[in-house]
């Protein structure tokens, strides 16, 4: 379905403002077009359980969006319990939602240094069960979701916060620093090997983190890594460079394997005193974003695997919650009442070719 040729999907773009699809009877809304329905691959968006209950979150999300990424009910520390069995049932809420809606579920994420569970960290004395602890928790999780996931975040976060060297974690030091990914790769390939593995990391936009993310990503190719695509999570700021963007997702693409925009927010950034009006601010933050679409859509399709954006309203951002300062982040393509912000026309501009 993704692979229709650019024009077909400007088409079907168009007829669909033609058309009344009595989704929604909000104004604003109807006055764009859905994401979804410009964007030659899917368009996703982070989810949790709890926002199958605001209506009009689910109005928005359903409208725009043809993939799900969970926020967190996916992750090693709510699947894994103390007493080493695992619990989906937070994750097969998103999973089902996806389903329900016909959407793509990309799953996040297998292994990260911040989820660390006691049943993992009280094997610390015992290598070889935290070995085979490691191989089932992966073999089961993508087991578990195989004819719903499309791909996978094997590995997530392992370069170091700004890029001084690779993460230390509990899975480095228990299993060895490079190879902890290299068996996870191996053992979601072995559980289902049609389903693409994913490294995902962010500010790669600086090129020094992405110079060392980079030599990781060819060191673990050179070695026979089971990777098939990297994930950018693009969580940038308004004030990030112009061609930054261009330059990140060119230089990620050079390994001919797919890219996914994984996580996309643009935040206001956390100066002391900001000055700029919030006008000036929305269009320094389309600007960014159609940056983003013109040097994603320039990819060949076959690395177009999507482009997730990090929740729906600035409201649901994760960037509005401690640790981060509560002052009104805005980083999100609809504003707090689910008004269309410039950010999403200028992706739906970008992605139409019209800007
Ligand atoms: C965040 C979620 O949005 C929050 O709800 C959760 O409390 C913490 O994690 N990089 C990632 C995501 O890979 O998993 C993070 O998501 C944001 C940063």
């Amino acid at each position: 379905m993704y692979d229709l040729t650019r024009r077909t999907f400007v088409g079907s773009a168009l007829a669909c403002v033609a058309c009344s699809d009595g989704s929604t009877a909000n104004p604003v809304e109807r006055a764009t077009v859905p994401l979804r329905s410009v964007a030659p691959f899917p368009i996703g968006c982070a989810l949790n359980s709890a926002d199958l209950n605001d209506p009009g979150l689910m109005t928005l999300f359903k409208r725009n969006f043809s993939q799900v990424t969970a926020g967190y009910e996916m992750k090693m520390g709510l699947i894994a319990m103390r007493n080493g069995s695992f619990n989906y049932q937070r994750g097969d809420i998103i999973a089902d939602f996806a389903s329900q809606n016909k959407m793509d579920l990309h799953g996040h994420t297998l292994v990260w240094y911040k989820s660390e569970p006691d049943a993992f960290k009280n094997l610390a004395g015992n290598p070889s069960a935290f070995a085979d602890l490691y191989k089932r928790y992966i073999v089961e999780t993508v087991t578990h979701y195989r004819h719903r996931a499309r791909g996978w975040d094997v590995i997530n976060e392992p370069v170091m916060h700004k890029g001084e060297g690779m993460r230390d974690s509990l899975w480095s030091r228990m299993l060895g620093p490079d190879d902890y990914m290299i068996e996870a790769l191996a053992h979601a390939a072995e559980a289902a090997p049609e389903i693409p593995r994913f490294i995902n990391e962010y500010s790669l936009e600086e090129p020094g983190k992405r110079r060392i993310f980079m030599d990781m990503i060819e060191r673990l190719l050179k070695r026979g890594a089971k990777i098939s695509g990297i994930g950018t999570q693009t969580h940038i700021k308004i004030d990030l460079a112009k061609g930054a963007l261009t330059d990140t997702i060119k230089d990620l693409a050079s390994f001919g394997l797919p890219v996914h925009v994984s996580e996309l927010d643009i935040s206001y950034g956390h100066r002391r005193v900001d000055t700029r009006s919030d006008a000036d601010r929305q269009a320094l933050q389309a600007e960014r974003a159609a940056e983003l679409v013109h040097a994603y859509v320039k990819l060949p399709a076959k690395q177009q695997y999507g482009m997730t954006i990090w929740g729906v309203r600035d409201k649901d951002s994760w960037l509005r919650h401690a640790p981060f300062p509560t002052t009104g982040d805005a980083p999100l393509p609809f504003d707090d009442d689910g008004h269309a912000k410039p950010m999403l026309r200028a992706m739906l501009d970008a992605f139409r070719g019209v800007a």
